[in-house]
């Protein structure tokens, strides 16, 4: 597949932001679909955040696959890590996030009151690559539909925190990182996911992807979906044939018209047609954390 590198200015950018804005918080919220958790991830955040502890936030819990995302937690766990599951659009275990933040932090206010000094609020640093829901949570902490939700990387603004109570504040300006497009499946799943253009990679490798993802995992939601059967002998053209037949993407003559069923399939896969999905499990090793 061909190399995809379009962030090479703003990683750098990006770091040096982050790496300024480290300094005035206690802790960091790293955003990532809990579809896809190692895809969504950058895997060198840490390297630019040191020793500032981390909470990763698995955002979108309403559209992921329950089960795959419980080993994803346990996973996380089993490598000393902090990781809480929610739903920033409706707002689902975002009321823990404050209570869980102080938790990690819990050890530095300790110190700082041994010492004398005044309480004082916990202040957090939101990250993630486009599209996790880093606007959308700003806006439920903050309740109150203050920053601009949508895809917006590149943005900066003058370094502000946000006050969501006297205990919990939060810089208004999420870090907005970027993926690692040098693995092929990462850029898969993230094309997937709508996250990078469909420009970008082919949209039938990005598809034949998904089948098989859908084949091997949510096999009955695919029937069900396109009202058809899959043989363990189909291949994803046999499965794009199946599709287009039922969809009538296909015509005497002309036969399946695939574009218009890679079209639909991606919409389908989009928009939670198929329930609530993994597009990758704890065995994948291709991201390391
Ligand atoms: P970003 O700042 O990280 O780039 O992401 P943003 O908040 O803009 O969210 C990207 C999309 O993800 C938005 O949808 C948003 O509503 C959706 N989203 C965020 N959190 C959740 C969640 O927990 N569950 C679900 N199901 N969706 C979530 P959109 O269609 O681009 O915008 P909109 O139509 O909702 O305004």
């Amino acid at each position: 597949m061909p190399k995809i590198n379009h962030y090479p200015g703003h990683m750098a950018k990006t770091k040096r932001l982050i790496k300024e804005r480290i300094k005035q918080v206690d802790i960091v919220f790293e955003l990532v679909d809990a579809r896809a958790p190692f895809s969504t991830t950058n895997p060198a955040l840490s390297s630019f955040i040191s020793n500032t502890p981390k909470l990763i936030l698995l955002n979108k819990a309403d559209l992921a696959d329950k089960k795959i995302l419980e080993q994803f937690e346990q996973r996380f766990h089993d490598l000393g890590m902090h990781t809480l599951a929610i739903d920033a659009r409706k707002g689902v275990n975002v009321n823990k996030i404050q209570t869980i933040a102080r938790h990690i932090c819990q050890e530095k206010f300790l110190k700082e009151e041994s010492r004398g000094m005044k309480p004082r609020a916990l202040r957090a640093l939101i990250v993630g690559i486009p599209n996790v829901g880093k606007s959308t949570l700003i806006n439920r902490l903050v309740n109150k539909r203050a920053t601009k939700v949508g895809d917006t990387p590149g943005i900066t603004r003058h370094l502000q925190m946000i006050r969501i109570n006297k205990d919990f504040e939060l810089l208004d300006t999420p870090g907005i990182l970027w993926p690692n497009l040098d693995d092929d499946t990462v850029a898969l799943n993230l094309a997937l996911l709508g996250t990078i253009k469909d420009s970008l990679i082919p949209k039938d490798d990005v598809a034949i992807h998904g089948i098989g993802i859908l084949k091997s995992r949510y096999k009955q939601s695919f029937e069900k979906r396109y009202d058809l059967t899959v043989e363990q002998a189909d291949t994803p053209v046999d499965l794009f044939d199946k599709i287009g037949k039922r969809r009538g993407a296909y015509t005497q003559g002309a036969g399946i018209n695939y574009e218009r069923v890679i079209d639909l399939f991606l919409y389908d896969v989009r928009h939670q047609a198929f329930g609530n999905i993994a597009l990758e499990t704890v065995d994948d090793t291709h991201v390391q954390l």
